[in-house]
């Protein structure tokens, strides 16, 4: 009885592993201790959903938010409602961009693996105050990184963004694209962000990796992006303002995709010293713990037939405003996903017409309209 609960103890909080050689089940320890996530940005749209997918399979969970004013803060309060009383989980809310609450972040609670997806996003609101991003992705970024140098994280996963490509004609976008000309300071933060780590992963051996977001959307989406307001407007029979007269194509990816992806990215690099799975955190030629992988849908769609999809989930006709292209946004969006798929054999799969159903299912449900 004794050894069975020793047994018990170790397997959840060591990095344990039942392999079957030759019909002989052997219990292999592979090193280090169970993962302690801390999760940034954990009210937002993508750090929500993360967070209760970690939850979901047991894992301990930290996470930081300002709930800051850039959208409906009741918003970010029902998602975290959504997990906030989980044994596992501890809520924050804080600025990390204050140093030394950063700091004091870090001293508290030593988190295993770090995501950042903490930042101030919105390509358009960037032309507004650019120095809200500065604040929220470059210096609260630092601040991340050296929490994460201070208590040799094992591994730190953010987010970086499809705006890096800026101006990029060449498709479908790759990770090894020069991406030297961003069309906003929102691209440019993201893509400091992705400099930034190499820094840290070239000097002090820190394992990064950048994933650059592609349009992500569905429940519990943010009210600033296109297919939300879109919803908005449809259900209230008001016109809906269609920049660049329709032309845009975006490489929308569901959510749960994206969740999938990450959830790829983190369990590929859970096993330190295990090595089995270490590959996963060095550059393609070995060299630096340092990676950046797209994760997009790899599906481009045409802005106007995502509001056809719309229009279909909502049994209602959009009333569409032709406008010329607004500064600041990018053409057309598509991503590679190659490298994705070589290193962690994933790619995402929803079908733009099931998640475009799944997002005005939610949103009918939450907002309690009466439509359709
Ligand atoms: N949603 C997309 O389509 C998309 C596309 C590309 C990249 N991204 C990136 O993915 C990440 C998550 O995006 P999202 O759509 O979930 O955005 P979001 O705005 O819903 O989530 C970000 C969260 O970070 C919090 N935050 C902002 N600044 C902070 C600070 N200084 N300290 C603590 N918390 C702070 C906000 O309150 C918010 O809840 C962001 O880095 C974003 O730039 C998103």
């Amino acid at each position: 009885m004794k050894l069975l609960t020793i047994l018990i103890f170790m397997w959840s909080s060591f990095n344990l592993e039942m392999v079957n050689f030759n019909n002989f089940y052997v219990l292999i320890f592979f090193g280090g201790f169970m993962a302690k996530f801390l999760v940034t940005g954990a009210a937002g749209f993508i750090g929500s959903h993360l967070t209760f997918r970690l939850l979901e399979r047991g894992d301990e969970v930290i996470g930081v938010d300002n709930h800051n004013s850039y959208y409906d803060t009741n918003l970010k309060e029902a998602r975290l409602a959504r997990y906030q009383n989980h044994p596992n989980y501890i809520h924050i809310r804080m600025d990390l961009a204050n140093r030394k609450a950063t700091e004091d972040l870090f001293d508290k609670y030593v988190p295993t693996h770090v995501v950042n997806l903490a930042a101030q996003a919105g390509v358009r609101y960037s032309i507004e105050d650019p120095l809200a991003y500065i604040d929220s992705n470059i210096v609260a970024f630092a601040h991340v990184l050296e929490g994460c140098r201070r208590y040799k994280v094992n591994h730190l996963v953010y987010a970086s963004s499809s705006s890096v490509y800026g101006s990029n004609q060449e498709m479908p976008f790759k990770e090894n694209h020069n991406v030297d000309h961003p069309l906003n300071v929102y691209a440019a933060s993201k893509k400091s962000n992705e400099l930034m780590a190499h820094s840290y992963s070239h000097l002090y051996g820190l394992p990064t990796t950048g994933l650059r977001f592609f349009t992500v959307y569905g429940p519990w989406g943010r009210p600033d992006m296109a297919l939300h307001k879109f919803t908005k407007a449809i259900i209230a029979n008001e016109k809906i303002p269609v920049f660049n007269y329709g032309n845009h194509i975006r490489d929308f990816t569901y959510i749960d995709d994206v969740i999938e992806g990450l959830i790829h990215v983190l369990d590929g690099s859970l096993v330190i010293n295990g090595s089995r799975k270490n590959k996963h955190l060095y550059s393609q030629d070995g060299t630096l713990p340092w990676r950046l992988y797209n994760l997009g849908s790899n599906n481009p769609i045409k802005l106007l037939d995502c509001i056809s999809c719309l229009e279909k989930a909502l049994g209602r006709s959009a009333k569409i405003e032709f406008l010329p292209q607004q500064p600041g946004d990018m053409h057309d969006t598509y991503a590679s996903v190659d490298n994705l798929v070589n290193d962690f054999g994933y790619k995402p799969k929803t079908s733009l017409d099931k998640g475009v159903a799944n997002f005005v299912a939610w949103y009918i449900d939450y907002y309690k309209v009466n439509c359709c």
